[in-house]
């Protein structure tokens, strides 16, 4: 159990409006610790690094360092004691494929052709008619070909333009990111996610890529209007997943959660064999994309459960800073059904800070927009309590809180009905059951309506029933093993439930123990 958290915006101890490191420290109690927190075995944070914030730290200026919006390397050291104290891991995020324009690799690079440092990056000559070198497109807009004027040359880059893209054809390149996650490993990190690894190597012929037609669901038409084929998820990337690998075994316990935005038949080139050749686990979005329907994810679970290889878990995921939370986008009287289904799956989960309490997007805000790839709604500051500033800060909040009176952790607390309660007994569940934890996964066919699957692990077995539908829906329980004693509900039940015609009302899910 993973629980991202997304820096600037969990909690503000400094009062300049941005979460830090500090803030953190002061709210691992929603994290574990207490017989408050929600007891998840990792953070997840999202980079701290110093950054000229062009992608709020996914551009990143040194990977040795922290920011110092965020805190000093002292108070990542006290985060890492305090969270190892509290039995909780920490990951922080590696981002290998790119630094900031600002970087002193990309400084030196674009310095002269000559530079020592020039080939860590990517260099082309225009093409005959002076444009970019192919016609490949940035993932947040526009060319993936920048010119500098000083060198006659474009550089290469998937993201925004102030994210040049390394080189890591360069075996100079390969050393300096293993020398960073040393570097982190000794600071006793626990490991890593690992930012957009799918775009580590690229076609060295920089052929065009061809125009995107149709959609490959569950994933949208490629959002720079192209297929990718030479630029990302080439079959050499995996090479780079092997060397990652290899480091972080150097150290012994340490983790590798792979973000790589590509359908689960592909994300398990990035897994190797399961034995350790590859990613030890590896976000499968599928689940992030898919719209609210039982098919839809009787689909998706069985398309991890087909290609995972065996001795790995799938990685799931409904939120993250990147998308739309789930909350808004499934419709939020779905929450508590969401948490249940995504708490039984087989595998890890993360969870996007904030959805504990049914966080939603920002349905609007003031001004124009702070992230150009239209991200802010998602990333408001998490609401701690009922003020204005929902305890996020004393300060000016980067982004404004949606509704901290109405929703926030401090009344949730209070309230066993609240969907945070709801959370802590879903993780707590999950903790106490092996099945739950690790235990196999079988899907059923009982209703067109209705996700039905078990979970077995040895004599226990639990048995998930979720009612995707927006009316009631009577199934035959016995007939999958059904004993009847109901585990958890959504919503009111007595412990005991009829199981031959069990009538689920819209919405409601269950967990029935089975015979
Ligand atoms: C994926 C990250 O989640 C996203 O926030 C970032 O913009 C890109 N990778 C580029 O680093
Ligand atoms: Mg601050």
């Amino acid at each position: 159990m993973i629980y991202q958290v997304y820096p600037r915006s969990f909690a503000d101890a400094d009062g300049d409006g941005i979460g830090d490191l500090p803030g953190l420290l002061a709210h691992l109690d929603q994290l574990a610790g207490t017989e408050l927190s929600l007891d998840v075995d990792a953070v997840w944070l999202s980079p701290i690094f110093p950054s000229p914030m062009a992608d709020f730290g996914y551009d990143i200026s040194n990977f040795t360092d922290v920011a110092p919006v965020f805190g000093s390397l002292a108070d990542l050291d006290r985060l890492i004691a305090e969270c190892h104290t509290r039995g909780l891991r920490l990951l922080l995020d590696l981002v290998p494929c790119h630094t900031s324009i600002e970087h002193p690799w990309f400084v030196d690079s674009r310095s002269s052709r000559g530079s020592a440092r020039r080939d860590w990056y990517s260099w082309a000559d225009p093409s005959p008619d002076g444009g970019p070198p192919n016609n490949w497109r940035a993932g947040f807009g526009g060319p993936s070909w920048t010119f500098d004027e000083a060198t006659g040359q474009y550089y290469l880059h998937s993201f925004y333009p102030e994210q040049p893209d390394l080189n890591w054809r360069n075996p100079e390149v390969a050393a300096a990111i293993a020398e960073v996650m040393r570097f982190w490993f000794d600071h006793g990190v626990d490991g890593f996610r690992v930012d957009a690894i799918s775009h580590a190597m690229k076609d060295p012929q920089l052929r065009d890529n061809p125009p995107a037609i149709d959609p490959v669901p569950p994933f949208p038409v490629d959002p720079t209007g192209q297929y990718r084929i030479w630029n990302m998820d080439r079959p050499e990337v995996v090479e780079v997943v092997r060397f990652l690998q290899r480091v972080a075994a150097e150290y012994p316990g340490r983790l590798l959660v792979g973000e790589a935005f590509v359908p689960v038949d592909r994300l398990v080139a990035y897994l190797g064999d399961g034995a350790g050749d590859g990613f030890a686990r590896a976000f499968d979005f599928e689940l992030s994309l898919i719209e609210w329907s039982a098919e839809a994810f009787k689909v998706t679970i069985r398309r991890a459960e087909r290609f995972t290889p065996p001795g790995i878990e799938p990685t799931w995921a409904l939120s993250n800073h990147d998308l739309s939370r789930h909350a808004t986008r499934f419709g939020e009287r779905r929450s508590r059904l969401a948490a249940l289904i995504l708490l039984t799956l087989r595998g890890t989960v993360c969870l996007y800070a904030g959805e504990e309490i049914g966080m939603i997007d920002a349905p609007e805000l003031p001004g124009p927009p702070l992230d150009r790839a239209g991200r802010d709604a998602q990333r408001t500051p998490m609401q701690w309590e009922a003020s204005p500033n929902g305890g996020f800060t004393s300060g000016h909040p980067w982004l404004p809180l949606v509704d901290p009176l109405s929703r926030n952790v401090a009344t949730q607390r209070g309230d066993p009905a609240s969907l945070l309660a709801w959370y802590r007994r879903l993780l707590a569940l999950r903790r106490s059951s092996a099945a739950l934890r690790h235990g196999a996964l079988t899907l059923h066919e009982l209703h067109p309506h209705v996700l039905a699957f078990t979970r077995q692990d040895g004599d226990e077995r639990l048995l998930v029933l979720a009612n995707l539908g927006d009316a009631a829906a009577t199934v035959d329980a016995a007939s999958i093993g059904a004993s009847g004693e109901v585990v958890a509900a959504t919503g009111p039940r007595e412990r005991a439930a009829p199981t031959s015609a069990l009538r689920l009302e819209p919405r409601e899910g269950l967990v029935l123990r089975a015979g």
